[in-house]
């Protein structure tokens, strides 16, 4: 399989390494992007850079479009003149499917970075589902990680919340336990980032051993113990709702951001 990236920040960068990480040779990888510093890194990788205008000349399974959502229906329009025939797959935030100049062609999808680990979720939808681009995109998402088939695009700014945004909303939390662990140790800061990567990978461990919360939960806490009153503490200061809130705003601000453009 042959994929083109326009735009390869942050989340291409993430599924690129994937794919390399899965086996995808990097002559099979072709790059176009503008910022100096981003095609430094990709050169150093092996990638191949190439230029829009000579799209043309060149054959591809696949155009993923990854660029912010202001830059996106230009480019969209420009790869469509150059490839009418190669499907383009865009992971544009909040840019519903009918805004592009070519609706039928489009396969849309919500990926996160850690595609980059081969631990990805991605939804993915497209008008067509038995289309050769929509079976290539998802062979592409299913070599990073794992893949939802939506059937209705409404669903996809749920998605966008949970899965393009919600790690980050972990990641916070994990911060604030990170500047607690490091008000506690006297290790440096090498020793204190391994006891942290440690911890949160046992926290995966623990998941895989007992895939219920609750009773992870129960083999911490005792009655009256320090455990059940920091629990008392969240559950006092509405948890729950405050998570809840984060995934609403993520989902609401997606449908603004498709009503924006
Ligand atoms: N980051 C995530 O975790 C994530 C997850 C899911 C979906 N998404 C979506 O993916 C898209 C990209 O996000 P990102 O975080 O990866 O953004 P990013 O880091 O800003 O990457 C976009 C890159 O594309 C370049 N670019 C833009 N237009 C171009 C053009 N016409 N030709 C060549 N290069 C071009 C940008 O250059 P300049 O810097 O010069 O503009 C930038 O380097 C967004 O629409 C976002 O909604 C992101």
């Amino acid at each position: 399989m042959k994929i083109c990236f326009l735009g390869c920040g942050n989340i291409a960068q993430a599924i690129i390494d994937g794919l390399l990480k899965s086996g995808i040779s990097s002559a099979d990888i072709a790059c176009i992007e503008r910022n100096q510093q981003r095609i430094e890194a990709l050169t150093k990788q092996n990638l191949q850079i190439i230029e829009l205008e000579n799209l043309a000349t060149m054959n591809f399974d696949l155009i993923v479009l990854a660029v912010k959502p202001k830059d996106a229906l230009s480019a969209e329009q420009t790869i469509f003149k150059m490839v009418p025939r190669t499907a383009i797959l865009t992971v544009v935030a909040g840019l519903n499917i009918e805004k592009y100049s070519q609706p039928n062609e489009i396969i849309r999808a919500m990926p996160n970075t850690a595609c980059a680990f081969g631990k990805g979720v991605t939804a993915i939808y497209a008008a067509n589902q038995n289309s050769a681009g929509f079976n290539a995109a998802k062979k592409l998402f299913n070599k990073v990680g794992h893949v939802v088939t939506l059937q209705d695009e409404g669903e996809m700014h749920r998605f966008t919340s949970i899965i393009g945004s919600g790690q980050a909303f972990l990641f916070q939390v994990l911060n604030t336990y990170l500047q607690e662990l490091e008000k506690i140790t006297t290790s440096d800061q090498a020793a204190t980032k391994s006891m942290f990567l440690d911890f949160i990978t046992s926290l995966g461990d623990s998941f895989s051993q007992e895939e219920n919360f609750e009773r992870l939960i129960n083999k911490i806490k005792s009655p009256g113990g320090t455990t059940q009153a920091g629990l008392e503490s969240l559950k006092m200061n509405n948890l729950d709702k405050v998570l809840q809130d984060a995934f609403q705003a993520a989902e609401d601000r997606s449908i603004e951001i498709s009503n924006e453009q």
